[in-house]
């Protein structure tokens, strides 16, 4: 079996993630965590917090997941956010056309970067047939279809909402009100776990490609012309970088460079992105992904999302595909901009100059003694035009006269009834539109990941072991209290054993049923990190035996010592190399 379908297997078998809905025949695109999915998905987010909210000190929020049409039309992803389909004429099933391409057409590894008509041509000139039915689908047109899904605010059709597509748009519509919060300083970052919702046309690949999933995004607001990030508790770090031109070149691999040099190189434009890029390393291999099967890729041109100027995804190798697990943006102003654009809030923040400037000014003071009996009910609309026509273009009002458009009718005024002049005016500072950087990680995506990279086989006593090797913090269960019998005691000393370790703050599983060896089995294939076991020696002189999940090495410790040992081995030592307080 390959090794995700052995990993499917597993994860519907031990609880960690399954197809929902299954009693009624299931729903495509949409996977249930389980009791063990849903703990170690929960720990990879904790994980992902103590990085990016806790260390860097930046403010998390939790925002609804439906927002108004008017956010979208801002945001760009009522007009642009499709993707490719093609539905078959015979049998009526939809399909990514981009991705039938690329499965079909070895040279071509991105066809999202094409548009229709191409996408179109290719799918006729390679033959390639409907996966459903095999019907031809040359003759079948390809368009795009917006992933967004649609819903109503309320009764009636008249308030028109989406389920969000990114968690993103939930911060930046709430900038002006963080901004205060963060005391109107720039830089300052905010982050949001929570779900987005994407009508993909093809979902596949269990948690890779699903229709509701939780991101973990990271919105950092920033001066451009003023903020560095603080690149030199990155520099040395040393990140796998796929490159655009590697990537176009027949010889071209991933090459690991330091974030320092990837910058001395231009390999990466964006300090910031590289910044993070480097920041990134921590989580991904605190959380156990298995490094040689981990790259940054840079987008290719045609590639970038429309508000994007530099792109990098982490990407993980699972069952011989490489699949994006994060995004790295550089988003400029655009999401600022859009929304002030649209909105009636300014998105843009007070920027203090060093030492106070003297400006000219162009202003007027229109003499509303004329403009009244002239123009009537427009005096005060052309009035206000007149004063923003000063600070666009002063020297509109070179001549005898100067005109302004309102409602569509032109009217002209005489430069001498407009009070136009230049003064001197001292300023503090200036408004501006701040640039974003963004991590946006995909939890399902990394904990799939997770899984796959962790698990393993190997003989322990003669016998095929399956086991996830996940590190202490993210598993599930850190302890498991297992007595060797159900009789004389034990399964009750058990109990009380399991009881004072949670108290002690440990997750903490009691299991009783089967053979030992089966109960240990079962642990390993949950990644449970210690088992703990009480046996007759139990009750002759109050020491279990801890045996741990990778050596699979045993040793008696006291009852008493036991919460300390734990936490020291949580804290790395392991059982043949630590000076524990064992008996
Ligand atoms: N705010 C930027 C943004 O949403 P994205 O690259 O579209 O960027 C970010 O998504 C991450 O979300 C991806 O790297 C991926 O891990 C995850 N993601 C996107 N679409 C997904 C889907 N349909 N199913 C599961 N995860 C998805």
């Amino acid at each position: 079996m390959s090794e995700t379908g052995e990993l499917a297997e597993l994860a519907k078998r031990r609880g960690f993630f399954f197809p929902s809905n299954e009693a009624y025949g299931g729903t495509a695109g949409f996977y249930t965590y389980g009791p063990e999915g849903a703990a170690l998905k929960r720990n990879v987010e904790d994980v992902w917090r103590d990085l990016f909210v806790r260390k860097l000190g930046n403010m998390e929020l939790e925002a609804p997941t439906i927002m108004p049409e008017a956010v979208f039309e801002a945001s760009g992803h009522l007009d642009g956010f499709d993707d490719m389909i093609i539905e078959c004429s015979e049998c009526g099933a939809t399909h990514r056309a981009d991705h039938l391409v690329e499965d079909a057409v070895p040279d071509i590894e991105d066809a999202e970067a094409l548009g229709t008509e191409q996408v179109a041509g290719l799918v006729a000139e390679h033959g390639i047939e409907c996966p459903s039915c095999g019907a031809a689908l040359a003759d079948d047109t390809v368009e795009e279809f917006n992933l967004m899904f649609g819903t109503n605010i309320g009764p009636g059709s008249g308030s028109p909402g989406y389920l969000r597509p990114e968690t993103a748009q939930g911060i930046f519509v709430e900038f002006p009100r963080l901004k205060e919060y963060a005391r109107n300083t720039l830089p300052f970052g905010v982050a949001q776990i929570g779900r987005a919702y994407r009508n993909e046309i093809s979902p596949r690949r269990a948690l890779v490609r699903v229709r509701e999933f939780t991101q973990a995004e990271l919105e950092h607001f920033i001066d451009p012309e003023h903020d560095e990030p603080p690149i030199e508790r990155v520099e040395d770090v040393e990140i796998p970088l796929y490159s655009a031109k590697d990537q176009n070149d027949d010889e071209g691999t991933v090459e690991n460079h330091t974030v320092g040099e990837a910058l001395d190189t231009d390999i990466v434009e964006s300090e910031w992105v590289a910044y993070y890029l480097g920041r990134s390393m921590e989580f991904y291999e605190r959380i156990g992904l298995d490094m040689d099967r981990f790259r940054y890729r840079q987008h290719l041109a045609g590639e970038r999302a429309h508000y994007a100027a530099d792109c990098w995804d982490a990407e993980t190798e699972l069952g011989g595909n490489w699949i994006e697990v994060t995004g790295f943006a550089y988003r400029s102003d655009y999401d600022l901009s859009k929304h002030g654009e649209y909105s009636d809030e300014p998105f843009t923040i007070f920027r203090q100059y060093d030492e106070p400037k003297t400006v000219e000014r162009a202003v007027v003071d229109p003499d509303m003694s004329y403009l009244g009996p002239e123009f009537g009910s427009q005096a005060g609309a052309i009035a206000e035009e007149l004063e923003s026509l000063a600070g666009r273009d002063r020297s509109a009002f070179d001549g005898d006269s100067v005109s302004v458009a309102v409602d569509g009718e032109t009217y002209t005024v005489p430069v001498e009834k407009t009070g136009f002049g230049v003064e001197e005016q001292t300023e503090s500072g200036e408004h501006i539109t701040p640039h974003v950087v963004e991590p946006s990680f995909g939890v399902g995506r990394i904990v799939y990941s997770v899984l796959i990279h962790t698990h393993g086989t190997d003989t322990v006593d003669g016998e095929t072991r399956s086991f996830l090797g996940l590190p202490a913090e993210l598993a599930p269960t850190t302890v498991a209290v297992v007595p060797l019998m159900t009789k004389d005691g034990l399964d009750d000393r058990a109990r009380e054993i399991a009881d004072r370790l949670r108290e002690e703050g440990f997750e903490v599983a009691y299991d009783d049923t089967g053979n030992i060896g089966r109960r240990y089995r079962r642990q390993d294939e949950v990644g449970t990190p210690y088992c703990v076991t009480i046996d007759y020696e139990t009750q002759e002189d109050d020491t279990v035996t801890v045996r741990e999940r990778d050596s699979t090495e045993q040793r008696r410790v006291e009852i008493e010592k036991l919460p300390s040992v734990i936490r020291e081995l949580l804290e790395g030592a392991t059982l043949s190399t630590s000076g524990s307080p064992t008996t």
